[in-house]
């Protein structure tokens, strides 16, 4: 392994953690984090609240030391690297810009703190504020910005020293759902554009996959599981990701002979099992999870009653009660104003094997 970096080596920003422990007194905070990260990838740490995320990214950052475990940063060890030697951009929870200064001095402020000259910082300062949209604005203060443009002041703030890695810690947590999703729009058009890494901290489902290259989930310390935003959503490795990444069904069972049936005895649809026999449970989407009027004539699926409809929008919920007392959702897109199912109905509650993720642990 190589010493630590020095500031004019040039650094692509592949970042690997290895094994990261941190406690506080006796609470472990994370635990056994390891995660290799490509040079410009955009990965997010997606877990609920006291997962585990921000103590991970502060560890990337050097604001916390971990207990063991290393931090590498293009294979050079930095775990011991104080934070303004790792030149990192950093965007914190809040985002902390200083009252005080205009836009122009708050970009321009890790330059000044880094002694450059002048008409670099000019030079740079302009080239950002462009890239960001914020031209127009240098010569306001925080206070007269909506809390999008301030966001996207901190976000130059961060870039403006050019660093190989940005860490965003729920850069958009404050701001309302609508300019959430515009934000994170512009956030993934300037990932495409500057090509930094990207280390993105949400507890934000669907934030983390519609931006993300790979998403890590955690809970309680530890990452769960690392995949592409499809597999994370269709073919869950855990049923914490299972339950905690959208709407799910999870459905218990056995299997006996290679067969899954319900603890009512009922054949459910699965792919095909190679593992051994025991308890599983079966994960469903609900848009996946198809209810059929009547009940004569299905050979596989769980035999029920409709017993709730709910219309939201563009879709009708439909809440489904077997005869075992299962409660599963089905969603269906209102694309036709149709609907066949009444409360009270008697109807099987259906999917296709390969939908199905069976989970054993
Ligand atoms: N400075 C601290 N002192 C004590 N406990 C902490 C500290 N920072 C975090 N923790 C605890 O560590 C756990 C993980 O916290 P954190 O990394 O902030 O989670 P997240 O960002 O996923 O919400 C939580 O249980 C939290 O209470
Ligand atoms: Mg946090």
């Amino acid at each position: 392994m190589r010493a630590a970096t020095s500031s004019s080596e040039v650094k692509s920003g592949g970042i690997a953690l290895s094994n990261l422990q941190k406690r506080y007194g006796s609470a472990v905070a994370v635990s056994d984090v390891s995660l290799s990260i490509s040079p410009g990838e955009f990965i997010s740490l997606l877990g609920p609240s006291g997962s585990g995320k921000t103590t991970t990214l502060m560890m990337i950052a050097g604001f916390e030391m971990p207990d063991s475990g290393q931090v590498l940063l293009d294979g050079n060890d930095i775990t011991r690297l104080p934070a303004h030697r790792r030149e990192l951009g950093v965007i914190f929870q809040n985002y902390a810009l200083f009252p005080h200064m205009t836009v122009a001095e708050n970009v321009a402020y890790p330059l000044r703190m880094r002694r450059m000259a002048k008409s670099d910082v000019e030079s740079r300062l302009r080239r950002i504020l462009d890239q960001v949209h914020l031209g127009a604005l240098a010569s306001r203060y925080p206070h007269q910005m909506s809390g999008g443009q301030q966001q996207r002041v901190a976000i130059a703030r961060a870039l403006v020293f050019d660093p190989p890695v940005l860490l965003l810690d729920e850069p958009l947590g404050a701001l309302d759902k609508k300019l959430r999703q515009h934000l994170r729009n512009e956030i993934k058009t300037l990932h495409k554009e500057v090509g930094k890494t990207m280390i993105y901290v949400t507890h934000d489902q669907d934030e983390a996959l519609a931006m993300s290259d790979r998403v890590a989930v955690m809970h309680e310390g530890r990452i769960r599981q690392v995949s592409a935003p499809q597999d994370i959503y269709r073919k869950p490795t855990d049923l914490f990701v299972a339950g905690f990444v959208g709407e799910v069904n999870l459905i218990p069972a056995k299997i006996a002979s290679g067969k899954l049936r319900s603890l009512a005895g009922e054949t459910l649809p699965a792919p095909q099992w190679r593992g051994a026999d025991g308890s599983a449970t079966l994960c469903v989407r609900p848009e996946h999870l198809h209810l059929f009027k009547g009940v004569a004539g299905a050979s596989e699926g769980i035999q029920g009653c409709l017993a709730a409809v709910t219309f939201v929008g563009d879709a009708t919920v439909y809440e489904f009660r077997s005869q075992s007392g299962l409660q599963l959702t089905s969603k269906v897109l209102n694309v036709s104003a149709e609907q066949k199912l009444d409360l009270g109905d008697l109807c099987v509650a259906s999917w296709a094997p390969n939908d199905a993720t069976v989970l054993t642990e």
